[in-house]
């Protein structure tokens, strides 16, 4: 089976003092959330997409989805604290409905990256079906530097350097036995969810991404998505 998720369950503080989590605000016509739900529908080999949400928005979330998407394949549950937490619920929920088997494969997806292609969806699916991990990335543009306490102490070669995008996707079973295997504290400092595999000693395959599929994280960004979805600014 090949399962969607939707990661919506954060809080998006770096949003500053909105009225609600971000991915509820309205980017055009309709919530950054249900645009991003909108391309995943197209894609006819998703079993279900399961959206997850934070616990206090379940009731919004429902009542969103049956304004505007009409597909039964959409359910939604509740996420957890921390990003991968979110994820490792949306796993349990696949566990408890459906079964879990061998080749069964998840791509997940930032809620707030709505101009995700149905190229990089199907890129995702096609490259998950032969690979336990996935990772979709663009290119690094600006040199990285890596620092602390104010000293650069690493200049790593651009060539070699990319910025992580999503889907991020994973043949299910795989990574439920990398996540069992983390620590703790692994655990906790983890934010990128293919790091739970690499540190499993996993390989991660690259998917190309696309510069316009940017994560709405600050107010700038929205900016940015608005003047996108009314064409000020063409991709
Ligand atoms: N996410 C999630 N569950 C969490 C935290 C984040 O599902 N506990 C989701 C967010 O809803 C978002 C995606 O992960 O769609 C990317 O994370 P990020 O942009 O960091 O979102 P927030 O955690 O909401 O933002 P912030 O870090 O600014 O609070």
């Amino acid at each position: 089976m090949i399962y969607a998720q939707i990661l919506a369950g954060g809080k998006g503080t770096r949003m500053g003092n909105t009225a609600m989590p971000k991915q509820f605000l309205p980017l055009g016509s309709k919530p950054i959330l249900i645009q991003t739900i909108e391309k995943f529908v197209l894609e006819k080999r998703f079993n279900a997409i399961i959206v997850v949400c934070p616990s206090d928005w379940l009731t919004h979330t429902k009542d969103l989805i049956s304004k505007f998407i009409k597909d039964s394949r959409v359910v939604v549950i509740t996420g957890g604290s921390e990003r991968n937490d979110t994820l490792m619920n949306g796993i349990t929920y696949i566990e408890k409905t459906f079964g879990l088997h061998d080749d069964d494969v998840v791509v997940t997806h930032d809620a707030v990256r709505p101009f995700i292609t149905q190229r990089i969806i199907d890129d995702n699916i096609n490259a998950v079906m032969t690979h336990t991990a996935v990772d979709t990335v663009v290119p690094a543009i600006d040199t990285i530097v890596r620092g602390e306490n104010e000293q650069v102490n690493e200049i790593p070669i651009r060539e070699y350097m990319y910025q992580g995008q999503t889907p991020q996707c994973f043949n299910i079973k795989k990574l439920k036995k990398a996540f069992n295997q983390l620590t703790t504290e692994q655990k906790e400092i983890l934010s990128d969810s293919c790091k739970i595999c690499l540190l499993a000693g996993e390989e991660v395959h690259i998917v190309r991404g696309e510069v316009s599929n940017i994560k709405i994280t600050t107010p700038y960004d929205l900016k940015i998505a608005r003047a996108i979805v009314e064409k000020r600014v063409v991709i």
